[in-house]
């Protein structure tokens, strides 16, 4: 179980060993935030590869750091001041050092970064990184320089990633960009822009390159991929004006589904993050039909109170959001289930948060990633909506809620024990070398004693004991000898 999700509290240094890179600039790159912001990492270190930059993982070696970060709640913003103050650190010992700013926040701040954090050199939006050349030309110059235009045609689709940190196992491909929901609380579409998709050859393309360097897993990434829609180019909210010609050859999420899951049969396809109002049947009947798909959904609710679900201008209510689990538990069975969920939006009542807690006892997710609101600057609830709900009675339920899943994931883990899983390793576990770590399709973390099995293995793994967390077991066969 997760009580927070990978986004504010994660950040990565990360280091690409090259041959022959003596005398390159170098370049230590830190994402914040969600799996997109790390994707679109891979893409800036890319960029900057072929402007010379080797990335390292000591930030004082590097001619250049840049922070990738995050908007979501001011808890990832405040993260991101400190560590910029540490860097001030650095910078004093070290005059030549340039520190930007990428992503959410940049989108967000703009240029009053300048001001306010008196060290940063380079701010850049998410739409802006093939700017990043000229853009570092201006700040060697001695100028601060910003671009944070957002884009209606950007999806970065002909730029091979630089594949960082990972595990060589499991990589992101991003499938779509922007957001056109507005959910009210959100500050996604004003960092991020209007939703586009990418052309879908390049990605069943990266896909395939990936496989071939022996990946063994893709999660294709977008802010709503359910909505994912390729018509030759465009704003998804442009494809009504579209000749009818691209609208009837038009690919949607659930095609492009099918489209990777025969390119690569062997291979294990996640997406995320899947938007409720948008999630078609064809959808689910796809990820049944390929057994590569992995038969797990992550389907954020916000709230299980019909009443907030619309003031969050989420497009779902309660009841269509129970009818739609049913759906995926008859279409899918087995699948795996997580949600997110915000305690004390404006407004919530102990009713409404009532109702929270008995959609949870009703739905039973495996896991789930759980915050309190925090207020956005220029959102619709931040401008129209009083941010009534005291910080410790926030703190309280989303303490109730966080209870409550802990509960039902104890229960969810302790179905699979005496069962065989398969899982696919990643690596090490990290509370102890003996052991490996993977994840089954339901992407539940599995933990099993090493042997010899590799990361990258498919292995069996008869589990005998969990915990809410984790399934842990012995592996069926004795390894490759
Ligand atoms: N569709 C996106 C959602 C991005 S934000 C995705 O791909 O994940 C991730 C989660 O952060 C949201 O689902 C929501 O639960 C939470 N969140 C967003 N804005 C928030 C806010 N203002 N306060 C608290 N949590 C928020
Ligand atoms: Fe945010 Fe809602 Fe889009 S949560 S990213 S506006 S689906």
């Amino acid at each position: 179980m997760n009580t927070t999700d990978q986004h504010d509290e994660t950040r990565q240094g990360e280091a690409l060993v090259q041959e022959g890179t003596a005398g390159r600039k170098k370049l230590y790159l830190e994402s914040y935030g969600c799996q997109m912001n790390f994707s679109d990492s891979e893409i800036v270190a890319s960029l900057l590869q072929k402007e010379g930059y080797e990335t390292t993982n000591k930030p004082e070696e590097a001619d250049l750091v840049l922070l990738n970060t995050c908007s979501i709640r001011d808890k990832a913003e405040q993260t991101v001041r400190k560590r910029l103050h540490q860097f001030n650190t650095i910078k004093a010992k070290k005059p030549g050092l340039k520190v930007g700013v990428l992503g959410c926040m940049a989108e967000r701040v703009r240029e009053k970064f300048f001001e306010e954090e008196k060290l940063v050199d380079l701010v850049v939006g998410p739409d802006a990184y093939r700017d990043l050349p000229n853009l570092l030309d201006e700040i060697d110059g001695g100028r601060k320089a910003v671009n944070v235009l957002l884009s209606k045609e950007e999806t970065y689709d002909d730029i091979e990633p630089v594949r960082l940190g990972g595990n060589g196992v499991s990589a992101f491909v991003s499938i779509t960009r922007g957001c056109d929901n507005m959910c009210t609380f959100c500050v996604v579409p004003f960092t991020r822009g209007r939703e586009r998709s990418r052309n879908p050859q390049t990605i069943v393309d990266e896909v395939l390159g990936l496989w071939e360097k022996g990946y063994k897993e893709v999660t294709l990434l977008g802010q709503n991929v359910d909505s994912y829609l390729w018509y030759g180019g465009g704003l998804k909210k442009d494809f009504e004006k579209a000749s009818s010609m691209a609208q009837a050859s038009a690919v949607r999420f659930a095609d492009l589904l099918h489209q990777v899951a025969v390119a690569v049969p062997h291979m294990r396809i996640r997406f995320s993050t899947s938007n409720p109002q948008d999630m078609s049947d064809d959808v689910l009947h796809a990820i049944a039909a390929h057994p590569n798909i992995c038969k797990y959904i992550h389907l954020p609710v916000q709230s299980g109170s019909s009443r907030i679900l619309k003031a969050m201008n989420r497009g779902h209510n309660r009841e269509e959001y129970l009818a739609l689990v049913d759906r995926i538990r008859t279409i899918i069975p087995g699948c795996g289930l997580s949600q997110d969920l915000i305690a004390g939006f404006p407004g919530e009542t102990e009713e409404d948060h009532a109702q929270t807690l008995s959609l949870m006892d009703c739905v039973k997710y495996d896991f789930g990633f759980m915050f309190f609101y925090s207020e956005r600057p220029n959102t619709y609830a931040a401008r129209k909506l009083v941010d009534d709900i005291p910080l410790e009675v926030k703190k309280r339920r989303l303490a109730e809620i966080i209870e409550r899943q802990q509960q039902h994931s104890l229960q969810r883990n302790q179905a699979y024990v005496g069962q065989v899983v398969e899982v696919l390793v990643e690596g090490p576990s990290k509370k102890s070398p003996d052991d490996l770590f993977g994840r089954t399709t339901q992407n539940t973390v599995v933990v099993f004693p090493k042997k010899n099995y590799q990361p990258g293995d498919f292995v069996q793994v008869l589990v005998d004991r969990c915990t809410p967390a984790t399934l842990l077991g012995e592996s069926l066969t004795a390894g490759v000898e």
